[in-house]
């Protein structure tokens, strides 16, 4: 396979197999029509790029009927107001400051950036619309030539470029970083966060692998893919958001201190993430985990033990499918999007329930698909006695 970026050799190193769309839930009725694409991931040692090596067409993923709304979490809605507050601590100096979302999704970010001039790109209707509700300057758009063409017409150029677990879901990372160029601010930045390869290796959080996260970033690759344009990485902050993630801050000039940078690539050549040794480790990691959860499972039904599942998030959808684990095992999974409830799960079509339904149905054990909220729910499932299980660490 060749790389996305640079057209150099990428090698396949791990095939999941066939995959449904990751938040494709599903009436019975579309059973039969049910989309499905083969998961597999490829390494470009060249930009350290872990990369899938076919996706979906983003038309599919993000539609009108997109399931996933930041707001879900209480968490994550404190975390983007903190985030918001540092971005103002720091890049707001500019007078007639301008910020520019892209995957703006429901607005939870930029609500907080209402006295501002803001505006969030949008592609997925569903969250739009909740934006659009909350008084955000939403666009139903994806982030291309077409919804730019209108600020770089009238130079509009913005201060500050954000992004929260979308910069990953955009297939052409050349066009993105063209199209962020010609409508950022000479001095701007363009902020991201997303899911970071480390914390993934570490976790064995194989989970994270699916269509919409095209590329698996390090501070190294994102280092390496924006040289190509002339930007600069000036630093990364580690988050501990979706189980491990990390922020990247770009920029047209190169930082003086760059201690906290470093000290990143360290870690990063010491794990060897740059090579393709760190990906054959991990997919004999996965593979161990795989056979580990399974195991787990038999023996509680075997006991005569049940099992419901909670959070139905996208995560799971790889999850379920590579360990082929259906209702057989788990009798439902409880969610609290409405979208969700009353269908059924991506590929092996388990029950989406509300949490009424967990709370008058609880089973012996819960396999937590959100495992990275776990805080948020345990604090408030204490009524629930019987165990916790999941295939990362709880
Ligand atoms: P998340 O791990 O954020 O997302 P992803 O889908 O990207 O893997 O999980 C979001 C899902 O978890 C969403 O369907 C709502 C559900 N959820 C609950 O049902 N209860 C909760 O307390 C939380 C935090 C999430």
């Amino acid at each position: 396979m060749k790389c996305r970026i640079d057209r150099s050799n990428c090698k396949i190193f791990l095939n999941f197999g066939k995959m449904p769309i990751a938040n494709g839930f599903l009436k019975k009725k579309d059973f039969k029509s049910e989309y499905f694409f083969n998961l597999s991931v490829g390494f470009n040692e060249k930009l350290s790029l872990f990369q899938l090596k076919s996706n979906p067409h983003p038309k599919k993923m993000f539609n009108k009927n997109y399931p996933f709304y930041t707001s879900s979490s209480k968490y994550m809605v404190k975390h983007f107001k903190k985030f918001a507050q540092w971005i103002k601590n720091n890049f707001t100096k500019n007078k007639n400051f301008k910020i520019l979302e892209i995957g703006s999704n429901d607005g939870t970010f930029l609500n907080n950036f209402k006295n501002y001039f803001h505006v969030g790109i949008e592609p997925s209707l569903s969250v739009h619309k909740v934006a659009l509700i909350n008084k955000i300057n939403s666009k139903n758009k994806f982030f291309d030539q077409t919804s730019l063409k209108k600020y770089i017409k009238k130079k509009v150029f913005f201060d500050v470029i954000v992004g929260s677990n979308v910069i990953c879901h955009i297939p052409n990372q050349n066009e993105l970083i063209r199209n962020v160029k010609k409508i950022l601010k000479e001095d701007g930045v363009f902020i991201f966060e997303e899911p970071y390869l480390g914390a993934m290796y570490k976790k064995i959080s194989y989970d994270q692998i699916y269509d919409e996260h095209i590329y698996m970033f390090s501070a190294s690759s994102i280092s390496k893919i924006f040289q190509r344009y002339n930007f600069h990485l000036i630093d990364a902050i580690p988050q501990i958001t979706h189980g491990g993630s990390m922020r990247y801050i770009i920029k047209r000039k190169k930082n003086e201190n760059e201690k906290n940078l470093v000290n990143i690539f360290n870690y990063e050549n010491k794990k060897k993430l740059n090579k393709i040794e760190s990906c054959i480790e991990f997919k004999s990691n996965c593979e161990t985990s795989k056979k580990k959860i399974l195991d787990k499972i038999k023996s509680i039904k075997e006991k005569g033990g049940s099992i419901c599942g909670y959070a139905a998030t996208s995560k799971s959808t790889t999850i379920l499918n590579y360990c082929n684990i259906g209702t057989n095992y788990i009798d439902y999974i409880c969610d609290t999007t409405k979208e969700k409830i009353g269908k059924f799960s991506p590929g092996m079509h388990i029950p989406i329930k509300d949490m009424d339904h967990f709370h008058n149905n609880m089973k012996d054990f819960v396999y937590l698909f959100a495992w990275n909220h776990k805080d948020e729910i345990f604090n408030k499932e204490t009524n629930f006695k019987g165990k916790w299980i999941s295939h990362v660490e709880l």
